[in-house]
């Protein structure tokens, strides 16, 4: 099974969104979209779902699912906005639980502020497998970057979510709370364990100098090149560069917004009494 992928890149976040489906007319998947969000503004726009729209509805797609790899923390995730237009389901990895305990305190969110998962639609577990029409789509477990990411398999094709980087780039980092290099490198070696010729698709790439945007490659090239978790590199190489690597890198611009919604599944905070949704900066807390 051999479905058509539709890459979306979002230059803003370096953000790889798909439409995954059979054929025109058929059943779809949509993988981590993007709502455009400007924090010198505070204002969302879109613009970026848009394009995912319009070629839905080109393609005269049955969007039956909205998946989220992970709770991102670099951009805000358009699944409700897609939902209201085109319908489907919002899911995520069972772990999102973990992640909303975690950020619940450190955004000490209201008391009614449920950690149990029930913001999304459905809840998928390692190896649960779910229909797209006629295709057959299975969630991978691959915590490490936070604890709830999933891989999904539809077909031979598999979204990476925050694990691989393409080859030239890397791998994900593994610093957030309830990150762990020593997991991520284990859920990498689950993917690599994959057929050689499996197709994977990235949901960031970061090119270096030189190089256009790119998010597909093979599990092939992947155990060939990947320049931190090649064939020969153990894991406490992996984990010893990872920790280097991880305590240099810089916060993402939109961590703070983006784990406030995207816990939600999406929404905005409840409005306060004046009608506005607010986004909190907790002070030298994180
Ligand atoms: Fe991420």
């Amino acid at each position: 099974m051999k479905p058509n992928v539709q890459a979306f890149f979002d230059p803003a976040t370096w953000t790889i969104s798909y439409v995954v489906y059979e054929k025109p007319g058929s059943a779809a998947a949509i993988v981590d979209s993007v709502l455009d969000f400007d924090p010198k503004s505070g204002r969302t726009r879109t613009d970026s779902a848009d394009r995912l729209i319009a070629f839905v509805r080109e393609q005269d797609l049955r969007v039956e699912w909205i998946l989220e790899t992970h709770a991102h923390a670099d951009h805000l995730s358009a699944a409700p906005y897609l939902r209201q237009q085109l319908g489907g389901r919002i899911a995520i990895g069972g772990d999102i639980t973990t992640v909303q305990d975690v950020f619940k305190r450190v955004f000490h969110l209201e008391p009614t502020f449920r950690t149990d998962g029930t913001q999304f639609d459905h809840l998928l577990q390692d190896g649960e497998t779910f229909r797209i029409g006629d295709l057959e789509a299975r969630a991978i477990a691959t915590p490490g970057h936070t604890p709830a990411c999933m891989a999904y398999q539809i077909g031979d094709a598999v979204f990476v979510g925050d694990t691989l980087f393409m080859p030239d780039v890397g791998t994900a980092r593994c610093d957030f709370p309830g990150g762990n290099a020593h997991t991520l490198y284990r859920s990498i070696h689950k993917l690599l364990s994959l057929p050689a010729d499996t197709r994977l698709f990235m949901c960031h790439d970061y090119p270096p100098e030189g190089r256009e945007p790119a998010w597909e490659t093979t599990v092939a090239a992947q155990r060939a090149g990947n320049i931190h978790v090649h064939e020969g590199v153990t894991e406490d190489d992996f984990v010893a560069m990872r920790t280097r690597r991880d305590a240099t890198l810089a916060m993402p611009v939109l961590i703070l917004p983006s784990v406030q919604v995207n816990i939600r599944a999406g929404e905005m905070p409840p409005p306060e009494a004046n009608g506005v949704s607010y986004l909190k900066i907790p002070v030298n807390a994180l």
